[in-house]
């Protein structure tokens, strides 16, 4: 329901990927999400990406605006060029550098991370900052998010504090990942102009090099993350990876809002990337996309037969070195099918791609990224595998649960308040959570699941029908939001440098 008489906030939104335009995971997913339902929420939002090679300008209509903006580094005046475009009725600024954006790949070329990422996601921050001045936008909150623009929120204090323009603008940084930081090595930091006496461990210095993220959880007037689990688990070690001494020293001003779901891109009722639509109330269209599942994966065509369907980047945090390992046994011992879509490490890459071969009508795998069959499977399989070893918020299990899909996960962080656990002795709950992130686990409750599968069918339907009436809403996730932002500029106000 839209708040009456709620303050409306101008709010800059800066990322470095947004669905419709550019994604590589999630951040992508909610980077294009959140604006969209806060404009609907009568908020005058706007959002900043780079130009990568990939975004068209024809696709999205892109136009030039406003002279050349020159923006400050280190390395004296940078001019780059701004387009605009649309997105669910808010504006869309591109910053446009050929040097910088002007190659395939966001943040590495396939192997190796580009070796300018600090100059490049460093001179994007600071151009964030130039086109609201250009624009004459002065934004109530930008809100920045993970390691790439995490140098908005100290640019604000470091070297705008004292620019009227920015005086009644508040950071908010969102922790999307805590294991990508934004480390580099320190002689960037000429270029960044983050200031010399900033180096050092409270802020920007880790370990003889420099941190973004660290200096964003120092400067920023709030931050959040995208679950409440995750939020605690930031506060400890291993989850925060180093910077929970950091993170603590915030904890007041730390949030953890659960993200949600875009329905309009993510419901089986309406998903036109489907074979066919179904309901809770019907399920047919679900066989007919299992069907299809198995045909266009080259998997036996047995309906009786449960898909474990994955899709999924191949990180280390994403757990599947650990199923690599109890692969061949889980197919030895369990009538199932896999599918799998996912990309990333190139050892896992060979891995869950050769199977087809040894495994012919038992596993399909597609190594690359495709948003389709990506649709395909959560509609398709009976399952959906998330074997994380830590994961802040995710999305697919979001998806899962929408398309009847019931997840079997490891309980941490996101998937932990998404999920309800099986009962076995009533039937109760949404998916298969294990605790310990170990192969044996893994097999084990793989092995849970198709025996709930094949002996308990009862418990399958109301499980399904459950899962698929969960509903993990943008709204409510933009209303938290909503009360984050003037915590944020309260925050600003009593800020001692
Ligand atoms: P993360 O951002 O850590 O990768 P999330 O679960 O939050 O994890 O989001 C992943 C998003 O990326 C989902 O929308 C998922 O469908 C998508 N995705 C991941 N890998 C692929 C792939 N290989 N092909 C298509 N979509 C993918
Ligand atoms: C990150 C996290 C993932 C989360 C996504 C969006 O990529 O790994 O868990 O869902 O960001 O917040």
């Amino acid at each position: 329901m839209k708040k009456k008489n709620g303050k409306k906030y101008k709010i800059l939104f800066a990322a470095s990927e947004a669905v419709p335009f550019i994604k590589t995971g999630g951040l992508g997913d909610v980077c294009g999400a959140l604006p969209k339902i806060l404009k609907k929420l009568g908020h005058d939002v706007r959002l900043v990406l780079p130009r990568y090679w990939s975004i068209h300008k024809e696709t999205y209509g892109l136009k030039p605006i406003l002279g050349p903006l020159g923006i400050p580094t280190g390395d004296g005046i940078v001019w780059c060029q701004v387009l605009e475009g649309r997105s669910d009725g808010f504006p869309v600024y591109f910053i446009e550098h050929e040097n910088y954006f002007g190659r395939s790949g966001l943040y590495d070329d396939g192997h190796w991370e580009f070796a300018d990422n600090p100059e490049r996601f460093g001179f994007f921050s600071r151009a964030c900052l130039q086109l609201c001045q250009d624009l004459k936008f002065q934004p109530d909150i930008i809100h920045c998010h993970d390691w790439q623009t995490a140098l908005v929120a100290p640019y604000l204090k470091i070297r705008e504090q004292h620019n009227p323009f920015f005086a009644g603008t508040a950071s908010v940084f969102s922790i999307h990942n805590i294991a990508y930081q934004g480390t580099f090595r320190a002689d960037a930091y000429g270029f960044l102009e983050l200031g010399r006496d900033n180096f050092t461990d409270a802020k920007f210095e880790n370990f003889g090099g420099i941190n973004f993220m660290k200096g964003a959880i120092f400067y920023a007037d709030a931050i959040t993350t995208v679950s409440p689990t995750y939020a605690k688990e930031i506060l400890e070690e291993p989850g925060a990876n180093g910077l929970s001494v950091y993170i603590r020293r915030r904890q007041e001003d730390l949030y953890g809002i659960l993200n949600g779901a875009d329905y309009d891109h993510w419901d089986p009722e309406t998903d036109e990337l489907i074979p066919a639509n179904y309901s809770a109330r019907d399920l047919s269209g679900k066989k007919i996309c299992k069907q299809a599942l198995q045909k266009e994966f080259l998997l036996e065509a047995r309906p009786e037969i449960p898909v474990v369907g994955i899709v999924s980047r191949f990180a280390e945090q994403k757990g599947f070195q650990h199923l690599a390992l109890v692969m061949h046994r889980i197919l030895r011992d369990m009538a199932v099918q896999f599918v799998i879509v996912g990309s990333g490490d190139k050892g896992q890459e060979d891995f869950f791609g050769g199977l087809p071969a040894l495994y012919p009508g038992r596993v399909g795998a597609w190594i690359g990224y495709h948003n389709r069959k990506a649709h395909l499977v959560e509609s398709g399989a009976d399952f959906f595998l998330m074997p994380s070893l830590y994961e802040p918020c995710g999305l697919n299990q979001i998806y899962s649960l929408k398309y009847g899909t019931l997840p079997i996960a490891r309980a941490t962080g996101g998937l932990r308040d998404t999920i309800i656990p099986y009962e076995e002795a009533t039937g109760f709950g949404t998916g298969f959570l294990y605790y310990q992130g170990t192969p044996a686990t893994i097999y084990d409750t793989v092995g849970w699941a198709v025996s709930t599968w094949y002996d308990r069918p009862r418990h399958m339907e109301v499980m399904r029908k459950r899962a698929m009436f969960q509903h993990f809403s943008w709204l409510d996730a933009a209303k938290q939001y909503e009360e984050v932002y003037p915590k944020a500029l309260r925050r600003r106000q009593t800020w001692q440098p």
